[in-house]
């Protein structure tokens, strides 16, 4: 069954970056000249995807705004002649289909894809979290798609990490059946340091069989008292067959200072406007160090 549908949570109050996210979405704040939230619904397009699903909360409508058509942007930048301008603002809101539902209470990760059960049907699904940018050549979603259709199983995208970090992490333990593709035996929520032998570590982007539904039903918190999405995996992973694969590509965790100014740091130096002056602007603060 085709993949058709992108959930991205984005209710989280972003407490990593205030008082920057007390006024507006974390997930608004600017890499070069985009904010987080268009590289990764870039990336859903890229992919072939039909239609977003928003997981939103109170205070969260400027990614919606986004999203939508500006009548009063596009006009006056039609009247001062910003032809160009214009029209990437209205290609900006053709993007993509984008339906937003409320997560009513902050009860975690696995409760923000439940919310969205009743939009995506009974047919798999990808999720995207917005704090995980993936710089590859090609869309990483797009390669864990071409990996879905093979096996028809769900299939979480994982990259290996420092052992002493597996504890920030859903963790996965299984055996790889081919180059980059492990088969889950169990998965692990934040392990205590020291209770997991595995260092693969789950990365924000899953293709969801919607079997998750049911398993995130009768998910109870676990994890820092949330109902997590990881929980809900491992059950699902024991129901049917899924698979960790690890993509090819640099990730960025833009939801951590350093990683945010590490992912704008890559994404400058590949813009066309402003890499090669900012290339030249990094070897000279370098120089200075
Ligand atoms: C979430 C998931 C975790 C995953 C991580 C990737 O955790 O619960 O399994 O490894 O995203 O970024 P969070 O970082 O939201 O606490």
């Amino acid at each position: 069954m085709k993949v058709r549908k992108a959930v991205i949570p984005v209710a989280g109050l972003g407490t990593r970056f205030l008082p920057a996210s007390k006024a507006i979405p974390k997930e608004m704040l600017t890499i070069v000249d985009r904010p987080t939230i268009q590289y990764i619904v870039e990336e859903v397009v890229a992919s072939g995807i039909e239609e977003v699903i928003l997981i939103t909360s109170e205070g969260k409508s400027a990614i919606e705004n986004h999203f939508d058509y500006n009548f009063h942007l596009d006009t006056v930048l039609t009247e001062k002649k910003k032809y160009r301008l214009a029209e990437e603002m209205r290609h900006l809101s053709n993007l993509i289909d984008v339906v937003s539902v409320r997560q009513k209470k902050p009860l975690g990760l696995g409760h923000a894809i439940w919310t969205a059960r009743n939009v995506v049907g009974k047919e798999p699904f990808v999720v995207l979290l917005g704090d995980d940018l993936v710089l590859s050549e090609q869309p990483c979603t797009k390669q864990m798609l071409d990996l879905f259709n093979e096996v028809q199983e769900s299939v979480v995208a994982v990259q290996q990490v420092p052992m002493d970090e597996t504890y920030l992490y859903g963790i996965v333990e299984g055996k790889h059946v081919k180059e980059r593709v492990i088969k889950v035996d169990r998965m692990v929520e934040k392990p205590a340091p020291g209770t997991t032998k595995s260092d693969m570590a789950i990365i924000g982007r899953y293709i969801l069989q919607p079997d998750i539904f049911d398993m995130l039903d009768k998910t109870t918190p676990g994890h820092g008292g949330e109902i997590q999405l990881t929980d809900a995996l491992l059950a699902l992973s024991n129901k049917r067959g899924m698979y960790a694969f690890e993509f090819d590509g640099t990730r960025f965790d833009a939801g951590d200072k350093l990683g945010y100014l590490k992912a704008i740091i890559a994404f400058a130096l590949r813009h066309p406007d402003i890499c090669e002056n900012f290339s030249d602007h990094l070897k000279e603060v370098a120089a200075q160090l």
